[in-house]
């Protein structure tokens, strides 16, 4: 009964882990995708996107983080994986998912769904190139335009030696509308022999529970849910482990505003970075809690980091 949290590009970047993996819950955590094109990247681009890797790939509450790749010149993107484990990096995702049109123009992400055999090649090389202990894994969507190559697909990243698939439960098209489809990752897990993980549209326990039942996967990938409630991984574990789920108050939220802040003004000295990390975030958060609406509206003009700092540290 595992919990990832989802790779989330522009999201779910180093800070952002580092926040959620230490409010708890998480077994797991994946960086954004890097894509690879024709060069192979450099160490201090690695560590920008996974500075976790000079951390035995943890982040700083101790949670294992997997770097996530993207791309479909197979070689290419084996010699850039070879490169980032010669820098530390331990475990590879391959993202055959992202609806991004550049991407997908490139080639990369969801359209490849549209070529199993493709998507088998790349696996099956970036397999062949990666040392025996570096775990490959895979995560996809249901198709591009229709779920008729899901299984196929599914079967493809099996065959190319990938040791785990977690399926997002919507095709391309459905880009990011409800509902996300959970009882086709039961069909693709009964068709496949690896571990698949579920995920897609869970927000709640309850949907938690739901998604576990529809798709009879024990381990689930949480993204915006985590993001817009930032102790819902900590409510599920604390579930699975037979304790009450107990929701975070406002004040406790508040701290780990405040903590956000601090983490991403650490990353970035002119702050800019900081506050439309901020904004981002609260304006996520402020769908399910008004608390996070006010504290959005009091900051939604001010540009500068010191004076949203003075904002974050008063009372409300
Ligand atoms: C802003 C955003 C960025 C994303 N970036 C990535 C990414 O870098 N790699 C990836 O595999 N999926 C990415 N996804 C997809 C998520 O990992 C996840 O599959 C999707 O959001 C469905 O899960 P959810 O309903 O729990 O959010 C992204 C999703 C969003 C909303």
């Amino acid at each position: 009964m595992r919990l990832i949290l989802a790779p989330m590009q522009g999201l779910v970047d180093a800070p952002m882990r580092d926040l959620l993996t230490r409010i708890g819950g998480f077994d797991e955590c994946v960086t954004e995708f890097v894509r690879i094109t024709h060069t192979v990247h450099s160490r201090s681009t690695w560590r920008r996107y996974m500075p976790e890797i000079e951390h035995g790939c943890r982040t700083p509450a101790g949670t294992p983080c997997t770097l996530q790749l993207l791309g479909s010149d197979a070689e290419n993107m084996a010699v850039n994986a070879l490169e980032a484990v010669r820098f530390g990096a331990d475990k590879i995702d391959l993202n055959f998912g992202c609806p991004a049109p550049t991407v997908n123009k490139h080639q990369g992400g969801a359209v490849l769904l549209r070529e199993p055999e493709r998507i088998c090649r790349i696996v099956q090389t970036l397999r062949q190139a990666l040392p025996p202990e570096i775990p490959l894994t895979a995560k996809m969507r249901l198709g591009y335009e229709d779920k008729t190559l899901a299984v196929a697909c599914a079967q493809a990243i099996e065959a190319g030696g990938a040791a785990l698939l977690t399926v997002h439960a919507r095709t391309k098209v459905e880009g990011y509308e409800p509902p996300a489809h959970w009882h086709w990752v039961a069909r693709i897990r009964e068709a496949v022999s690896l571990p698949v993980v579920a995920n897609g549209d869970v927000f709640s326990l309850e949907d938690y529970l739901t998604i576990r039942r529809e798709s009879g996967c024990d381990d689930v990938m949480l993204g915006r849910g985590a993001v817009m409630v930032p102790d819902l991984a900590r409510q599920i574990a604390r579930h699975n482990r037979g304790l009450p789920p107990k929701a975070a108050d406002f004040a406790e939220e508040r701290v780990w505003i405040r903590q956000f802040f601090d983490l991403c003004r650490s990353k970035e000295e002119n702050g800019k970075y900081a506050v439309a990390r901020l904004k981002q975030w609260l304006g996520m958060m402020k769908k399910v809690r008004p608390q996070a609406g006010e504290w959005f509206e009091r900051i939604r003009t001010v540009r500068e980091a010191d004076d949203v700092a003075r904002l974050l540290a008063e009372e409300v």
